[in-house]
């Protein structure tokens, strides 16, 4: 009974660290201006923090727009993202570091601007 299911979870831990590796890879060919950030944690930082204002300037209450649509996003590169992240940052004083723009920038890059630079 005991060395199955050690056999099974052995599969398991090397069947994610598989998926794990294929991911890092992936993501390594892509290049981003936010090498060291992660989507997932800067969509946490992010939609608590900075949704709900810039939700409240459109008549339809999307702020994604802000970032997807040409009509209203200013930013036309890595580096004026991440000036708007540093001044939205400062203004509402959220107190994040380099790590957190950089999660925070990964994650409307890979989901909005994709830039590559
Ligand atoms: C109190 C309201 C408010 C909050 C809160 C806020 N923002 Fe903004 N944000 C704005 C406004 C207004 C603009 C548009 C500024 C402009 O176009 O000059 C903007 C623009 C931006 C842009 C630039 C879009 C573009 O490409 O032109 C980014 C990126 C951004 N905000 C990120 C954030 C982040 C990250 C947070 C959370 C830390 C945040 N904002 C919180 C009001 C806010």
């Amino acid at each position: 009974m005991k060395p199955i299911r050690s056999a099974g979870l052995l599969r398991r831990v090397i069947g994610i660290s598989a998926a794990a590796l294929l991911a890092m890879s992936a993501s390594a060919a892509l290049a981003s201006p936010f090498p060291k950030g992660n989507a997932a944690a800067g969509k946490k930082l992010h939609d608590p923090r900075c949704m709900s204002c810039h939700n409240s300037m459109f008549p339809d209450k999307n702020g994604t727009q802000l970032y997807s649509d040409d009509m209203f996003r200013k930013a036309t590169n890595g580096a004026q993202l991440r000036g708007m992240i540093e001044f939205c940052n400062n203004r509402t004083q959220s107190g994040w570091f380099e790590e957190e723009i950089q999660h925070v920038g990964r994650y409307l890059n890979d989901n909005y601007y994709k830039f590559t630079k």
